[in-house]
């Protein structure tokens, strides 16, 4: 793995594809644990930025009455705060009485997460919880930990393995950190 530059920025290896399978491995290990007994579970995947770590990990979880589907969503742009979900896409899926599992790159500040998590808590499930690559507990703002994650990091900027950089870069197969200057 060598350094990659983008738009002028300089990204180092961070994470290799044997460390993401790994830990992948786990937290597929743990939810099975806690799935257990559970009908039809619902995994939901957050486009773009989760559709690599949602099809690693849905492929290690072999509980094949479970479905999963993949939203996204629209935020306010412009004056509004980006964090405020405005519209929630292509969820078509009725989970009223279901546990969910959100699938999420990244959770930064968790105004994403918490947003996301209350808009598919007024839809009546049975609970949500969330399964994340990346977590910055640093950074954390609003809501709750994710229940099951792969990495915990610093607050540095991540990309490669579904996380972009103004869109690219996304299928780079490991994941990059930002250069300190
Ligand atoms: P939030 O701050 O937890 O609401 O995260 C919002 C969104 O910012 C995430 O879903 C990612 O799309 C993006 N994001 C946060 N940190 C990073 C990063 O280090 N690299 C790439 N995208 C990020
Ligand atoms: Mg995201």
């Amino acid at each position: 793995m060598a350094e990659v530059t983008f738009n002028g920025l300089t990204f180092e290896p961070y994470i290799t594809r044997e460390q993401i399978a790994e830990q992948i491995k786990r937290v597929a290990q743990e939810i099975k644990n806690d799935l257990r007994g559970e009908e039809k579970p619902i995994f939901v995947g957050v486009l773009t930025g989760s559709f690599m770590f949602a099809s690693d990990l849905y492929r290690e979880i072999d509980i094949y009455d479970s479905e999963i589907a993949f939203i996204r969503f629209k935020s306010y742009e412009g004056m509004q705060s980006s964090g405020v979900i405005k519209e929630v896409m292509g969820l078509d899926e009725d989970i009223k009485g279901r546990t969910v599992i959100i699938i999420e790159d990244i959770v930064d500040t968790g105004i994403t997460a918490a947003r996301l998590r209350a808009r598919l808590e007024a839809l009546g499930p049975k609970q949500v919880k969330m399964a994340s690559l990346l977590f910055k507990p640093e950074s954390l703002q609003e809501g709750n930990p994710p229940e099951y994650v792969c990495f915990s990091i610093p607050s540095r900027f991540i990309l490669g393995y579904g996380l972009d950089l103004d869109g690219v870069a996304r299928n780079l197969p490991e994941i990059y950190v930002l250069k300190d200057k």
